[in-house]
């Protein structure tokens, strides 16, 4: 079947469209179930090449890219741009035209400047996925993200789902936000002043200072990483006070629904943003599902941006596979 999502690139969620969306978590649930089978190997991707360059650390987003690609039957390449000529100033662009030239046809990028990776796809005459670009877009974790809620509640639309923390920072923020509202979810953000996006009303979602009365009644509580790497300072007192406030424990838990489910992102800071007793509690988290999540997600994107390649390079697709 022919990829709703037509484009050649994944920037973000932002213009995604529910139907595109709806497609691309119907990929990702098949492939679920090729990821719990014995052989897990497909040809989808064979002969195609995808390389992942990442300029920040990543432990879920790069390994289940490379796992993903794999499993499709694609060959991967994982620079290490700490071991690259990125070491001695070699240009974000540079270094992009030059894996151009060695004809891969998914390049997987995380980058720390917003912007970025839309900067690049427009130099290379492959696919790009952003695998995060600074505080802006994180598209294949928006996607993860509904993929494990519409497996566990069985839609998306009219869920009330409190995504929660350190929102001002977080790229994870912001494409669940646009991807959760396009599907119809209500999204309330709840987070301390310093931490909330300005003018957030206007993304259509709702804003609460208050961790228990912005969780009340809610299906999914998400919190958020405290992203000390993205902050100059003085953005919470201290992590004591700050998890007093606005750390997920038991007790704030319980301002949820009696069912409602808890999400991270990861890598999650324990003591700060959720208590550990919440986090390993496998009735009300579905963190480590999140992660199996990633797997499928990603290898529905990384078939169809190829297909949508080669439909654009006029490459054969069906025939083939
Ligand atoms: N959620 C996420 O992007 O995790 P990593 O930084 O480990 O990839």
């Amino acid at each position: 079947m022919t990829p709703v999502f037509a484009q050649r690139h994944l920037l973000g969620t932002r213009s995604l469209t529910a139907p595109e969306i709806t497609d691309l978590l119907d990929r990702a649930d098949r492939y679920v179930a090729v990821n719990r089978s014995a052989n897990k190997k497909l040809d989808v991707l064979a002969g195609r090449t995808v390389v992942n360059l990442f300029y920040e650390n990543s432990t879920r987003t790069r390994t289940s890219f490379e796992l993903a690609a794999k499993r499709l039957g694609a060959d991967v390449v994982n620079m290490q741009t700490g071991a690259s000529s990125v070491a001695k100033g070699e240009t974000l662009i540079d270094t992009a035209a030059t894996l151009n030239a060695m004809h891969p046809d998914v390049l997987v990028v995380r980058h720390h400047d917003s912007g970025a990776v839309s900067l690049l796809s427009q130099k290379v005459n492959c696919a790009v996925v952003n695998a995060g670009d600074g505080k802006h877009e994180h598209p294949t974790q928006g996607l993860l993200d509904a993929l494990t809620i519409r497996r566990r509640k069985g839609r998306l639309e009219g869920l009330k789902i409190a995504i929660c923390g350190d929102v001002v920072h977080s790229r994870v923020a912001r494409s669940d936000i646009h991807l959760l509202t396009t599907m119809g979810a209500e999204v309330r953000l709840v987070a301390p002043r310093t931490l909330c996006i300005s003018g957030a009303e206007s993304m259509g979602v709702s804003v609460f200072h208050d961790l228990k009365k912005g969780i009340a009644d809610c299906d999914i509580v998400m919190m958020l990483r405290i992203q000390n790497e993205r902050m100059s300072g003085g953005f919470i007192p201290s992590t004591r006070e700050y998890f007093r406030f606005f750390g997920l424990d038991r007790e704030k838990l319980a301002c949820a629904k009696p069912d409602a489910l808890v999400m991270h992102p990861g890598p999650m800071n324990r003591g700060v943003e959720i208590d550990s007793d919440i986090a390993d509690d496998v009735e009300r988290s579905v963190i480590r599902e999140q992660v199996e999540m990633g797997v499928a997600v990603r290898m529905a994107v990384l078939e169809t941006v190829t297909r949508n390649l080669a439909q654009e390079r006029g490459e054969p697709w069906e025939k083939t596979k």
